[in-house]
């Protein structure tokens, strides 16, 4: 997929998360890696109303040098390509049950959801931790996210949402969609004991699929 293209398809992303509740007003963010730097989400743009030739371009080292001023957690998306090999894109959102557990200090801030389905860990791994809370546009939860991350796809920010990796820009988004469904579970079955995944289930999916 070329420069072009990637455009075109961040800018469908960010629409199709709007429309359908992922993000609103302007909260969010969304990175692509680029042969030659990434793209990112313009700070104060709504996912809903991007247009691909404004997209803010970074070179490899993060320095804004095409389009609108980038968002605001730069840092944070840099956090995880730093972290992690394997990412090719970045998904911020705010989505509301993602962020509820976020808000939760009595779930264990290691890993808050458990494993309840097949697609959770397939899409966003083994384990989630909670980074404590920092101002959003705080440079200093950097550290805390590059820590977080070297060890988990995607975490939660305390009180304000989820930052999910990906290989590719479709994977980061369906693990963020999968991350959204699987908060919305958690939180419907606090107060019961559902039976979770095995360890034995949970291998085999994290082997049979990565
Ligand atoms: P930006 O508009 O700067 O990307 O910030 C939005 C946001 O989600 C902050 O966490």
């Amino acid at each position: 997929m070329d420069e072009q293209e990637t455009r075109v398809l961040l800018s469908e992303f960010g629409a199709s998360l709007f429309a359908r509740g992922y993000s609103v007003g302007s909260a969010g963010n969304i990175s692509v890696k680029l042969p030659d730097g990434y793209l990112m989400t313009p700070t104060n743009s709504s996912l809903g109303r991007l247009d691909p030739g404004r997209l803010s371009k970074l070179d490899a080292n993060f320095n804004h040098v095409g389009g609108d001023k980038p968002s605001k957690e730069v840092f944070m998306h840099r956090a995880f390509y730093q972290a992690r090999e394997d990412a090719g894109a970045v998904v911020h959102l705010h989505s509301t049950q993602a962020t509820a557990v976020s808000c939760l200090p009595d779930v264990d801030q290691s890993n808050p959801i458990p494993p309840l389905t097949p697609y959770f860990v397939m899409r966003v791994g083994r384990r989630m931790p909670v980074v404590p809370y920092y101002r959003p546009g705080d440079p200093s939860m950097e550290p805390a996210i590059r820590a977080a991350a070297q060890g988990a796809r995607a975490v939660l920010l305390a009180n304000h949402g989820p930052v999910v990796s990906g290989k590719t820009l479709t994977d980061a988004v369906y693990a963020a969609e999968e991350l959204e469904e699987a908060a919305k579970l958690f939180l419907m079955l606090r107060g019961q004991v559902p039976r979770l995944l095995t360890a034995g289930q949970v291998d085999d999916l994290l082997t049979t699929f990565g």
